[in-house]
């Protein structure tokens, strides 16, 4: 426990330094279509371009489909990831995190006092995980919360939330799709408006800062598998990492495991060794919820999948465990809820 603790704090360092921003910054939708299209060349491969390109930026083809919003990959953790129940209850006492201050306000420009701050308790986890909310997140912890602070303490409150889970796919009972034990790396959400209008300063689409515990990012960017990528990256500096600070996708390991397929995971993954990883984390989750595992993802259409065994079983080995749902998360091993607080102003 002193070991992780202390490995919490160098992360939270790292975090703070702006190459680690720019590295953890990115846009998880992207697939392998129009490459040439994008303004930026992180994360994708371009060798001549990106120093941090990975196997030559080779890359799995035909590509897995589990990039976008609705995409086959997320429909499927849609359909066989079993939603932890939860209930939540808003801050009154005027303050919020101080990491959602620093990332929401300091950092990215948004307004303190346009934030409610939630926690978020689910049966599988004992204790709760925090949501900066912005107002103007156009996902509907706002609404349901609005509703259920008219209704507080009534019986009435509970029914609408459960009638809400069953009916709004896009609701936060997402983030409690996620298996619990991947869950636990984090315990932050912070969660933007979407338009530009709405805070010229933030160009950004979605992060994850392991070391503080945060995933952040735009409330269109909360969907499945862009939550079971970001966590990737929050488990690849925590639960899987080895220890002194380091995340496990910058160990020899994992290189040597990329170097014995010779192709990436995606050509999201070809971009660097970090995001590498968190895309063998989506293939992995798949691997292990879809019946038949990979193979029957791909409707057997795909011979190349030995292209990235290695990395699979590399991945299994250090994170399999979390990536398995059901359970309960593991307390010693769970993200420290926020104690550091500020005011809200
Ligand atoms: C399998 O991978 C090889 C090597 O990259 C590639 O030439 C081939 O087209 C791939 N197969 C399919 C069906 O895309
Ligand atoms: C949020 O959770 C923390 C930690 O369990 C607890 O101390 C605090 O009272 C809770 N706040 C609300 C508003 O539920």
């Amino acid at each position: 426990m002193a070991v992780f603790k202390t490995l919490l704090i160098a992360l939270a360092a790292a975090a703070n330094a702006p190459a680690a921003v720019v590295a953890f910054q990115h846009d998880p939708r992207a697939t392998n279509t129009g490459l040439a299209k994008r303004a930026d060349a992180y994360p994708f491969c371009n060798p001549a371009t990106n120093p941090n390109c990975i196997a030559g930026g080779k890359y799995l083809v035909p590509i897995l489909e589990f990039s976008s919003e609705n995409g086959p990959g997320d429909l499927a953790y849609q359909q066989y990831l079993p939603a932890s129940p939860w209930t939540f209850s808003k801050w009154t006492n005027g303050l919020m995190p101080e990491r959602c201050y620093y990332w929401g306000v300091t950092a990215d420009k948004w307004k303190a006092t346009d934030f409610l701050v939630y926690n978020v308790t689910y049966t599988d986890c004992a204790t709760p995980f925090v949501v900066c909310r912005h107002q103007k997140s156009t996902k509907s912890i706002g609404q349901l919360a609005s509703v259920r602070d008219i209704m507080l303490a009534s019986s009435l409150g509970q029914f609408v939330q459960n009638v809400f889970i069953l009916t709004n796919p896009l609701g936060w009972q997402q983030i409690g799709k996620l298996p619990v034990r991947m869950r636990q790396a984090s315990s932050i959400y912070i969660v933007y408006g979407d338009l530009n209008t709405d805070n010229p300063n933030y160009g950004g689409y979605m992060a994850t800062l392991a070391g503080d515990g945060v995933v952040v990012g735009r409330s269109v960017a909360y969907f499945s598998t862009s939550l079971v990528h970001e966590t990737g990256h929050a488990v690849d500096s925590t639960l899987a990492s080895p220890g002194g600070g380091k995340p496990f996708s910058g160990t020899a390991a994992w290189a040597a495991a990329v170097k014995a397929d010779g192709f990436a995971v995606s050509a999201y993954g070809a971009g660097s060794y970090v995001e590498d990883f968190a895309e063998a984390g989506r293939a992995v989750l798949l691997d292990t919820v879809v019946p038949g595992g990979l193979a029957a993802f791909t409707g057997g259409k795909n011979a190349n999948l030995t292209q990235i065994a290695a990395q699979l079983k590399a991945f299994k080995a250090v994170a399999g465990t979390f990536y398995t749902p059901g359970g309960k998360c593991d307390l010693a091993k769970k993200f420290p809820f926020p104690t550091k607080l500020v005011k809200r102003e």
